[in-house]
């Protein structure tokens, strides 16, 4: 079985990076802002301020892993579906997924720019902390808008999940076949 160990580094980057940057924006809007919305004013903005610095290098972590890791990823992509030719070249153009990644890389931008405000401190940004809980929910359906289009572009070329057409054999002493 083919098991390249640089994709695996860089997909368990991208995925470890998504998982954290998806999971502290729906704890945040569907835990910490209903619970902060119970206390005083100045409780409020006390613990705003505590979770800015603590959160502030996950979110820059986050967002450095998922550009280098999906950019390195999208290159190495590249190169293999040009050098193997997939359908003769035309794989790319076939399957649209220069366009799914277009929309997948503007979508994450967006994200990161709302997520970055949302634990900025910056006066141009303060729009965005004005109405936390309405931008939070936007952050939110727009990652999850990437996520599924991540899956949709993976699905183009992994395909569902299918018995091996050859070299792992299906039960224990079958041939390399992929027969059982
Ligand atoms: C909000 C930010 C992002 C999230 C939540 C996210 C999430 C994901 C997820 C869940 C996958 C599927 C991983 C797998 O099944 O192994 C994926 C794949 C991928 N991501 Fe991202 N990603 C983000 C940003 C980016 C950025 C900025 C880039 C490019 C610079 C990028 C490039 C890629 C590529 C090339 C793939 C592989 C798609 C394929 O299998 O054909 N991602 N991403």
């Amino acid at each position: 079985m083919d098991m390249d160990p640089v994709t695996l580094v860089l997909r368990w980057a991208h995925v470890l990076a998504a998982i954290v940057a998806m999971g502290g924006l729906v704890f945040a809007r569907f835990a910490l802002l209903p619970a902060l919305a119970e206390v005083d004013e100045q409780t409020r903005t006390g613990i705003h301020d505590r979770i800015r610095r603590r959160w502030l290098p996950w979110v820059i972590g986050a967002i450095t892993v998922l550009l280098a890791s999906g950019l390195a990823n999208f290159l190495l992509f590249n190169a293999r579906v040009k050098t193997e030719q997939w359908a003769d070249g035309s794989w790319m153009r076939l399957t649209n997924y220069h366009a799914l990644f277009g929309v997948k890389f503007l979508l994450a931008m967006v994200v990161f720019y709302f997520a970055s405000a949302l634990v900025g401190r910056g006066a141009g940004t303060q729009w965005v902390r004005n109405a936390r809980a309405k931008w939070l929910s936007v952050t939110l359906g727009l990652t999850l808008a990437v996520v599924l289009l991540s899956g949709w572009m993976r699905q183009l070329h992994i395909g569902e999940n299918a018995r091996p057409a050859s070299g792992v054999p299906m039960s224990p002493g079958a041939g390399d076949d992929g027969e059982e």
